[in-house]
């Protein structure tokens, strides 16, 4: 997982935008490991085949080597009007449950299938979303579906709602919050989209 963090903390640095320097600045500071338990994903073994069994790209490449020892999370199966139940995954490399502890910082990697919504929702914590396998389509505030390649940075202002569509296939990113990254914080928005999901 180091060599993954250090791959995508050079990448962000080559950066122009500002954001992604800041990024890569805060994940740089050296952090002692502890040990997590690995834990799979069916979600993203089932999904996420095609892209790992050849890997485009240095950070698809860093991904591939370090997915032994993700603890992968998925959204619990009591939550069935989640969209994302069996349809998403992510994990944490650096934050207060992460391998790298930190109080002021995330860091992971987060997928989602195909043919999924991720529905408008906003948080407390400055986002950036490495996009490096798949595709996907973000909403950020009032801005329509965008679609976002490997290669693409996305970033989401503190507080700016935002959504993910996926379509025929599933999207791998690697994800960064600062600031406030408690998820207290985290609403989805009671309105504004349709019951699929969909901004309107
Ligand atoms: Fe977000």
């Amino acid at each position: 997982m180091r060599q993954l963090m250090e791959t995508a903390a050079v990448w962000l640095a080559a950066r122009p935008e500002d954001v992604c320097r800041r990024a890569a600045a805060a994940m740089r500071c050296e952090r002692p490991a502890r040990p997590i338990a690995p834990v799979a994903s069916t979600t993203a073994s089932r999904d996420l085949a095609t892209l790992v069994a050849d890997p485009q790209g240095e950070l698809m490449q860093a991904f591939v080597a370090a997915t032994p020892a993700f603890a992968w999370r998925e959204p619990p199966q009591k939550d069935a009007g989640n969209y994302l139940v069996g349809r998403s995954a992510g994990n944490v490399i650096i934050g207060p449950e992460g391998a790298f502890p930190a109080e002021d910082l995330r860091f992971g990697a987060f997928m989602i299938s195909p043919e999924t919504v991720y529905p408008l929702h906003a948080h407390a914590a400055e986002e950036l979303y490495i996009v490096i396998g798949g595709s996907g389509r973000w909403w950020i505030d009032d801005a329509p579906y965008s679609p976002r390649q490997p290669g693409d940075v996305v970033h989401i202002p503190s507080w700016t709602p935002h959504a993910i569509r996926t379509d025929a296939e599933p999207v791998l990113t690697l994800w960064v919050w600062m600031g406030d990254v408690s998820f207290e914080s985290y609403r989805f928005e009671p309105a504004g989209f349709d019951a699929r999901g969909i901004p309107i």
